[in-house]
C-alpha cells in the first residue's frame, strides 16, 4: 500500500477529486515539464535533429515497461479513436461476420467498427450488459465461428465491469478471431498481462491513468501487424526520415516495427515530455502497488455504500481502481449538484455513481462522499 501522494498534485485541501476515469488531474512535475516544453519553441533554434527522434523513442520505451511489450510495438496517437481507426484498418472483416463490442463501451471504440461492419456487410453485435455482472461470461458464450473480432475493454469505462482478458484472447485465438483492446481505462492502474492476453492491437488514451496531457495517446501493434496500413503516410514514418535534407527524395520503406503508425508531427515538444514525466512517476510506483492502494480505497467505499442499502458489484466482477454505486431507484436528480456544492468530484454515467480514485485520494475522500450518500439515502426514505 502507498501513502497518499497528494503533495505530487495541485488539489486545494476541501476537493475531493474522485474522478481519474473522467481525467486524472496533472502531477506537478508533469506540469512543469509542459512549461519547459512549450518554452522550447519559442527558441526553435535550439531544437536539433536528433530531438525530433530521440525523446520519442524514450516514450515508447517508458510506455513499452508500463504495457509490458517492446518499444518497437508502439506506436504515438492522439486519442484512443486513432488508435481504433488504425486497428479497424488492419484487422480482417468479411461479409457475414460479427464483430463484438460491448453494449454502452465509449464511442471512440463504437463508432469505427460499426461502420468498419457496414462497409464490409459484417454485423456488429453490442453484447446486452449481464444482470449478474458477469461480463465475461457474456463474451465467452457470444464468441463462436463467425466472430472476426471482439474490440473490448479490461474493465467497462461506465462502472469498472471487469473482463477476464485471459480467459476471452484464449477463446478468440480458439476461433481465429481478432482481439482489440482498449485499455483506456485500465492501463496504469490495473495489471495487465500482455504477454499472456496477446491482443492484436490495444488502444490507450493517457489522459486518465497514464496522468498524461490531453492530445496524447498510445497505441500497442503486435508484430504481425508491423507491415500494416496506417491511415496517414507521414514524413516521419519513413526510413531516412532522419535525414531532413534528404526529405525531397521520397522512400518507399517505413522506419521500423509499430513507428508507421505514429501520428503526423509525433515529435510534440510540450506533450511528449509530460508524458515522460507521467510515466516515469507511474513506473516508480509500480501499476501493482497503485492498484492495491486504490483497491483499498473502493472496498472501503463499497462495504459502507452496501451498509446504506445501495448496490454494487461483487469484487470479482470489477476492477479494483473503480467503483460504481447503483440506486435502486436510479441515480438521484439531485446528487450531481449535492456534490459539486461539497466540492466533491465523481461522474455519473449510466445508472451508475462512477467513483474513481487515485493516489492523492485517501478515506477522507471517501468518508465526505459517504456523507453524502447517507444524506441522500436518508432524504428518500
Ligand atoms: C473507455 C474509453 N476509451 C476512450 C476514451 C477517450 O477516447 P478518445 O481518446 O478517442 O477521446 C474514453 C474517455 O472517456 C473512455 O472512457
Amino acid at each position: 500500500m502507498l501513502p497518499s501522494q497528494r503533495h505530487l498534485f495541485d488539489i486545494p485541501a476541501d476537493v475531493s477529486y474522485l474522478n481519474c476515469a473522467y481525467m486524472s488531474p496533472l502531477l506537478r512535475s508533469v506540469v512543469l515539464a509542459g512549461e519547459r516544453g512549450a518554452q522550447r519553441k519559442a527558441r526553435p533554434w535550439t531544437i536539433q535533429t536528433d530531438d525530433f527522434f530521440v525523446e520519442v523513442e524514450e516514450l515508447r520505451t517508458l510506455f513499452a515497461r508500463i504495457a509490458g511489450c517492446t518499444a518497437d510495438q508502439v506506436a504515438l496517437v492522439p486519442s484512443a479513436s486513432y488508435g481504433m481507426a488504425v486497428a479497424c484498418r488492419n484487422v480482417p472483416v468479411a461479409a457475414g461476420q460479427r464483430v463484438l463490442l460491448l453494449d454502452e463501451s465509449f464511442p471512440s471504440i463504437v463508432y469505427p467498427w460499426l461502420e468498419r461492419a457496414r462497409q464490409v456487410g459484417a454485423e456488429a453485435i453490442l453484447l446486452p450488459r449481464p444482470e449478474d455482472d458477469d461480463w465475461t461470461e457474456t463474451v465467452l458464450d457470444a464468441i463462436d465461428g463467425r466472430t472476426a473480432v471482439a474490440a473490448l475493454p479490461n474493465c467497462h469505462w461506465t462502472d469498472g465491469g471487469l473482463v477476464d482478458l485471459v480467459a476471452v484472447a484464449t477463446r478468440l485465438r480458439e476461433v481465429g478471431a481478432a482481439l482489440v483492446l482498449d485499455a483506456t481505462q485500465s492501463l496504469g492502474a490495473l495489471p495487465l498481462h500482455l504477454d499472456v492476453v496477446r491482443p492484436d492491437f490495444m488502444v490507450a488514451a493517457g489522459y486518465k491513468w497514464l496522468l498524461g496531457p490531453y492530445g496524447l495517446g498510445y497505441l500497442y501493434v503486435a508484430d504481425q501487424h508491423h507491415t500494416g496500413d496506417p491511415i496517414e503516410y507521414n514524413w516521419i514514418g519513413r526510413e531516412g526520415a532522419e535525414d531532413f535534407a534528404g526529405l525531397v527524395h521520397y522512400r518507399d520503406g517505413f522506419r521500423p516495427g509499430a513507428r508507421r503508425f505514429d501520428v503526423g508531427e509525433t515529435s510534440n515538444f510540450a506533450l511528449n515530455p509530460m508524458a515522460r514525466a507521467a510515466l516515469g512517476q507511474l513506473l516508480d510506483w509500480g501499476v501493482d502497488q497503485i492498484h492495491g492502494t486504490l483497491s483499498a480505497l473502493t472496498s472501503y467505499l463499497a462495504a459502507e455504500a452496501a451498509a446504506l442499502g445501495l448496490d454494487v458489484a461483487s469484487p470479482e466482477y470489477r476492477a479494483g481502481h473503480y467503483l460504481g454505486v447503483r440506486f435502486p431507484d436510479g441515480v438521484p436528480p439531485d446528487l450531481f449538484r449535492q456534490l459539486q456544492d461539497a466540492r466533491i468530484y465523481a461522474s455519473i454515467r449510466g445508472r451508475s455513481l462512477r467513483v474513481t480514485p487515485h493516489l492523492y485520494n485517501d478515506r477522507n475522500d471517501i468518508d465526505r462522499l459517504l456523507d453524502i450518500l447517507a444524506t441522500t439515502v436518508a432524504t428518500k426514505d
